[in-house]
């Protein structure tokens, strides 16, 4: 045998044990550990494109071809240059996505145990049809039969609703009862509006690692550029002030609001009303607002939370504001001595990353 011919052997060898070490996959527990993922992936049924690619028959894919999506120039040289994604390079990938491959903009700071690589590799696996011989398919197969009639229900009622005989123009129909319900979920700061429901300190931070942190950090100091949810005390009068929910915002109604109508971001309105109130007391907690992980916050005691920059909020009802105050006409017309100027611009509005063409971070102001 000629040395190299010894040494590919030697590696061959060694590629097999690690092969055979490495932990045995486990689709049901991949599903879990997608969690993670979903806020920007979806696989499935009908699986779109959304913060990231849909992530159906990703195996043996060229990497960065989904039609429609919008990669990084990064991620298509690497397709390119022919890079496939199988076992090895998905795993590669997830461990550290940014060193694996340089400039990729998937904004997440990869999967620390090789289990969680594993597994969530299997439960991918099952979505991609060139390993359907290797791994059951049969709950995909339930899933769509099931799915079927759920969707019929769903557009029944707005067939059978009334025409439109109402109105001038005779245009649309009245809203139905469930779709002003779904529609009717905004929470004021007395806390009417709150659904029944509780969650406490210690069951929000199994969910907030699961389906946040990715973003937001395990602390909420945000990840790259995602934004802040905890800190900022005492900033909020520098030039760049950090504001939180502890340094800045009023009203914990306004946190139960956004989380259960917007978040997790690519994957709104996933979560049960228990798991926002338990979420809704981590940020609390992360906030130093409350310091026992038992604390539980519910519709009995949500009303009784304060924030603490509460009261330097006031309502404006206009009575230091002169020509109100004096009952005067506002002014109407040519309100401005001299036409206006342009002196700043609103990128500082704009918090969501798009990839690496825009690393300038949160609050840049050109
Ligand atoms: C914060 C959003 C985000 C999260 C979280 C995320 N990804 Fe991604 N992912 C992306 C984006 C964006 C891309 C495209 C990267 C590029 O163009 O450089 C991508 C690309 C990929 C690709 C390559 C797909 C292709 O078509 O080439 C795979 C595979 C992938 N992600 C798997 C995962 C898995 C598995 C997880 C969870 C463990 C995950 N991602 C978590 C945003 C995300
Ligand atoms: C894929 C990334 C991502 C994930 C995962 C995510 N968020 Fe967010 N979150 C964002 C972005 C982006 C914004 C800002 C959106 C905007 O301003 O338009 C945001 C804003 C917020 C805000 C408001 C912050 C502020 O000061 O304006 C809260 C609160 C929040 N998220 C909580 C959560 C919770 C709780 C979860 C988990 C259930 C979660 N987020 C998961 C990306 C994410």
């Amino acid at each position: 045998m000629s040395k190299s011919l010894r040494l590919f052997g030697a590696v061959a060898g060694l590629l097999i044990v690690t092969g055979a070490q490495a932990f045995a996959q486990d689709a049901d527990a991949g599903k879990k550990v997608f969690r993670k993922c979903a806020s920007c992936h979806a696989v499935g049924d009908n699986a779109r494109n959304k913060v990231g690619p849909h992530l159906n028959d990703v195996f043996g894919r060229t990497a960065g071809t989904v039609d429609g999506f919008k990669y990084s120039k990064s991620m298509k040289a690497a397709g390119d240059e022919g890079l496939v994604w199988n076992d090895e390079t998905v795993g590669k990938y997830l461990e550290k996505p940014k060193a694996y491959i340089k400039g990729t903009k998937m904004s997440f700071a990869g999967l620390r145990k090789d289990k969680d690589v594993a597994n969530v590799i299997a439960y991918l696996k099952s979505f991609s049809a060139e390993s359907t011989q290797e791994s059951e398919k049969p709950a995909d197969a339930a899933v769509s039969e099931e799915k079927k009639p759920e969707a019929k229900v769903a557009i029944a009622p707005v067939a059978d609703a009334p025409v439109a005989n109402h109105g001038t123009y005779h245009l649309g129909r009245p809203a139905l009862p469930e779709e002003i319900a779904a529609w009717d979920i905004d929470i004021r700061p007395d806390g009417q509006g709150l659904p029944a429901g509780s969650g406490t300190v210690a069951k929000g931070g199994e969910l907030f690692d699961e389906q946040c942190a990715v973003c937001h950090g395990s602390f909420g100091e945000g990840e790259g550029r995602w934004p802040v949810l905890a800190g900022g005390q005492g900033t909020l009068t520098d030039d760049r002030p950090v504001k939180t929910i502890g340094s800045y915002w009023p009203y914990l109604s306004t946190v139960f609001d956004y989380v259960k109508r917007a978040m997790p971001f690519g994957n709104a309105q996933s979560l049960s009303d228990d798991d926002v109130y338990a979420l809704t007391a981590y940020l609390l907690y992360l906030n130093d607002i409350v310091t026992d992980e038992d604390f539980e916050l519910s519709s009995d005691n949500f009303a009784e939370m304060r924030l603490p920059n509460e009261e330097n909020f006031i309502a404006d009802n206009r009575q230091d504001e002169p020509h109100y105050a004096a009952g005067l006409e506002p002014c109407m017309s040519n309100c401005m001595p001299e036409p206006a100027k342009v002196t700043m611009h609103a990128r500082v509005l704009d918090v969501t990353p798009e990839g690496e063409e825009d690393e300038s971070g949160a609050g840049a102001i050109d």
